[in-house]
């Protein structure tokens, strides 16, 4: 049975008039001569409603309302902080439903995935609620009878993060958890296909009571006169961003002029190894939750899958028949498991990969077109391709779409060639029963993130991020709170 649903009338039941503003100083303000764009919904092309478009001057008086709260940020004990975090999370999750919506509406994920989004996202707030709380310092002994030597923490400063459409509130969380915990205060632009789950999450932190000021948001069309700005301020002493490897290397120059700290989530090109000797339904199933989740819009996702050629045929006919009952439509429908891309140029891409891969000699096992009459949005079906190789593009650039490429390998040495032959090293995947193979493989791939038979490794408490041109520093775990402090060294004659 099929579901009717009328993407308007959710827009109206969860959106409706709702007046969004840029968050400046704790209120909320429209840009400089009510200048406004629209945001659109993927699935449909239709506009849910407007938000300010907010350029260089906006942005400075968000530094300066982020550079007043400081101090009294900074100075709240940690146990507060940690207090109001988990205030903020735990509103989150009371509005799971309508977060979850308004995600959907705005980005395409099927609703289900939202979800699980916004529990994701919450997740951050706690984790870093209880780092905020751990914030130690530590004693050196020193090499002289009068002197005593101590390494504090404190917070780096003003920080600017930049966030992605693609998972539109839990990569904010990821950044601003440990911004507030470790006592920064933040200015935060989302993307601009995805401001609104940012805005909703701005009223959430208002709610739980953090200061005027030690969050703002800018929402704008053009990133351009945001990172300019930020990058000319000498207030902002932070910047986290993740997106696109050429966008993350354009900001490594922009920061070198004022020289600030910067971490960057990028682009990957995640290989997903199944060896002869792995569960072979764990596989499948894993390459199905690994490439397909948010229509294969992540950075971790698999981007070439190989199989080894003794499990090669049976690997190929089962993952093809479970991708195509894969239902694709508008993600508020709640058997639907893939929404729409993003936009028009995302498809382009997909179907650039696709091509490219047909005519060097791939061969189409389900999909391999545009998907139609699931509204106006840019559909693709989910496709598999079999006896890919490495030279093709959708196994030497990322695709950031619904397509599986197979490529079929004999040994362990060369298959780990493969797979660390690529500029990027965010996410690798091995499905082995061999506990040699899962030590061997494991420290031979050349990525931040393994995931040994776990398809979704991805959770608060373990470091998010990649080796090579995938980024610099980590998100999440024990480590994701140093990106947000300085360590100062006391030095104290006595
Ligand atoms: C991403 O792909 O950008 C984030 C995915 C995750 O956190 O698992």
């Amino acid at each position: 049975m099929s579901v009717i649903i009328d993407p308007g009338a959710v827009a109206a039941a969860v959106i409706g008039d709702a007046e969004y503003g840029l968050l400046i100083g704790g209120e909320w303000l429209p840009a400089a001569g009510g200048v406004r764009f629209a945001v659109e919904n993927p699935a449909t092309g239709e506009t849910l409603t407007e938000v300010p478009d907010g350029g260089a001057a906006e942005t400075r008086a968000a530094v300066a309302a982020a550079a007043a709260a400081l101090p009294g940020w900074a100075a709240t004990p940690a146990p507060a902080r940690a207090a109001l975090l988990r205030r903020a999370a735990a509103l989150m999750l009371e509005r799971q439903e309508r977060l979850a919506t308004i995600m959907t509406l705005e980005q395409g994920k099927p609703l289900a995935e939202a979800r699980g989004e916004i529990a994701y996202a919450a997740s951050f707030l706690t984790w870093f609620a209880s780092e905020a709380e751990r914030i130690y310092g530590s004693t050196i002994p020193a090499s002289v009878a009068n002197k005593r030597l101590m390494v504090l923490r404190q917070p780096v400063g003003v920080a600017a993060l930049i966030t992605p459409w693609n998972f539109p509130a839990a990569m904010i969380t990821r950044k601003l958890g440990p911004a507030l915990a470790a006592g920064c205060t933040a200015i935060i632009k989302p993307a601009e296909q995805t401001p609104l789950s940012a805005l909703e999450l701005g009223r959430i932190f208002g709610e739980a009571g953090l200061p005027a000021g030690a969050l703002n948001i800018i929402t704008c069309r053009d990133p351009r006169p945001f990172s300019e700005a930020i990058f000319a301020d000498e207030r902002v002493r932070k910047v986290s961003f993740t997106g696109s490897t050429e966008v993350g290397k354009l900001l490594i120059r922009q920061s070198a002029e004022t020289v600030k700290r910067i971490s960057l989530e990028l682009g990957g090109n995640a290989p997903f190894i199944v060896f002869d000797d792995a569960d072979l339904d764990a596989a499948v199933q894993g390459a199905i939750a690994s490439k397909f989740r948010n229509a294969g819009q992540t950075c971790v996702c698999a981007n070439r899958i190989f199989v080894q050629r003794g499990v090669y045929e049976q690997f190929a006919t089962a993952f093809a028949a479970r991708v195509g009952a894969m239902r694709v439509g508008n993600g508020l429908n709640p058997e639907v498991t893939i929404g729409p891309l993003i936009d028009e140029a995302a498809r382009v891409k997909v179907e650039r990969h696709v091509s490219d891969a047909l005519a060097s000699g791939a061969s189409l096992l389900v999909g391999g077109r545009p998907f139609e009459g699931a509204g106006d949005g840019a559909f693709w079906t989910p496709t598999v391709l079999a006896n890919a190789s490495s030279e093709m593009l959708v196994a030497r650039e990322e695709t950031f779409g619904p397509v599986a490429p197979l490529i079929p390998f004999d040994t362990e040495e060369e298959v780990l060639h493969h797979a660390n032959a690529t500029p990027f090293g965010l996410a690798a995947y091995v499905f082995t029963r061999e506990v040699g193979r899962v030590w061997r493989v494991a420290e031979g791939l050349e990525y931040g993130i393994v995931g040994v038979n776990d398809p979704l490794p991805s959770v608060a408490q373990a470091p998010f991020g990649g080796y090579k041109q995938s980024g610099l520093g980590r998100e999440g775990g024990a480590s994701g709170i140093n990106e947000y402090l300085e360590e100062k060294f006391v030095s104290l004659a006595l």
